[in-house]
């Protein structure tokens, strides 16, 4: 069914979404104060639940060191109406350096005002939602071009839940597909079983705001991972861990590293994707 937009409808159906929208938004804040009163004390075994309220100290505690930056100004999107365009506080990722096509990235810490709720999964097929006891500071980059914007990447439970699969597969020495916020590259790092971390980033602009803060062990190289890893897989590294899909669902269609396990042999068995391995066809 194609959607009518709000103001076209009859005045007695936007009366109607209304009034199902201030329930909805009535309840959501009775099961958040609800909730809050005996809130989830987050550590890294912390369980997906469908609604999860966590305290927002405790979240600080397991991760606020593995942030890149941590003393960045915080946005709080309740007072700035124009969060999304680029600020004079924000890093500046960018990503083509073609004035023509201003096509960039914008690494902010947004305040997510403590009971509103994010949406999250807890791996592809858990589905839910979470808010924090308290105003939380996320740290965020913001894709932003010409005429639209899109929160790119953020540092939420969200990532933390579907990436601890990841961490926990990684041993010897390690290469992992996108640096991102070089969160999960850290968190490899400074496993006692790991003796060395490879990352390999495509985007040259990323690697030279995030790779100055990442602890010197950790090698960082600019190019694809599927060129990186057609050349060198086969001897170099004992675990490969990619997350480079926009989407948790991305990686099973993803043919390109499909043809290249067919074609590395053993890569498959040492390879661990966000969201589950290419499906075969
Ligand atoms: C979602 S982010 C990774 C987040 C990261 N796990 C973290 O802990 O912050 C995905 C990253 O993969 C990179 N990427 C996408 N395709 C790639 C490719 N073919 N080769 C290397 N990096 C790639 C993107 O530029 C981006 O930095």
């Amino acid at each position: 069914m194609s959607s009518v937009p709000f103001f076209l409808l009859p005045k007695f159906m936007q009366d109607r979404i209304e009034s199902c929208r201030k329930a909805e938004r009535e309840a959501r804040k009775k099961a958040f104060d609800k909730m809050k009163e005996d809130p989830i004390i987050w550590d890294d075994k912390t369980k997906f639940e469908k609604f999860m309220v966590v305290d927002t100290q405790s979240w600080y505690e397991h991760t606020r060191e593995f942030w890149p930056f941590q003393d960045q100004y915080v946005v709080d999107r309740r007072v700035t109406t124009d969060w999304k365009r680029e600020l004079e506080t924000d890093i500046v990722i960018d990503v083509t350096k073609n004035p023509d096509y201003p096509d960039r990235m914008l690494y902010r810490h947004q305040l997510l005002p403590a009971g509103d709720f994010l949406e999250m999964r807890g791996s592809k097929y858990q589905k839910g939602e979470i808010a924090f006891t308290e105003d939380t500071v996320i740290p965020t980059i913001i894709r932003d071009r010409r005429f639209s914007w899109s929160v790119w990447m953020s540092f939420t439970p969200m990532e933390y839940m579907t990436l601890r699969a990841g961490t926990r597969f990684a041993r010897g020495d390690v290469l992992v597909g996108g640096l991102g916020m070089g969160w999960q590259a850290k968190k490899i790092a400074a496993k006692k079983n790991v003796k060395k971390v490879t990352v390999v980033e495509k985007e040259k602009a990323l690697i030279d705001v995030i790779g100055p803060t990442l602890p010197k062990t950790i090698e960082v190289v600019h190019g694809s991972v599927y060129d990186y890893l057609k050349k060198n897989s086969i001897t170099k590294h004992d675990r490969v861990v990619l997350d480079i899909w926009p989407g948790i669902m991305d990686s099973r269609d993803d043919y390109k590293l499909h043809r290249l396990f067919r074609e590395v042999t053993g890569l498959r068995e040492r390879t661990w994707c966000w969201g589950g391995k290419p499906r075969g066809y």
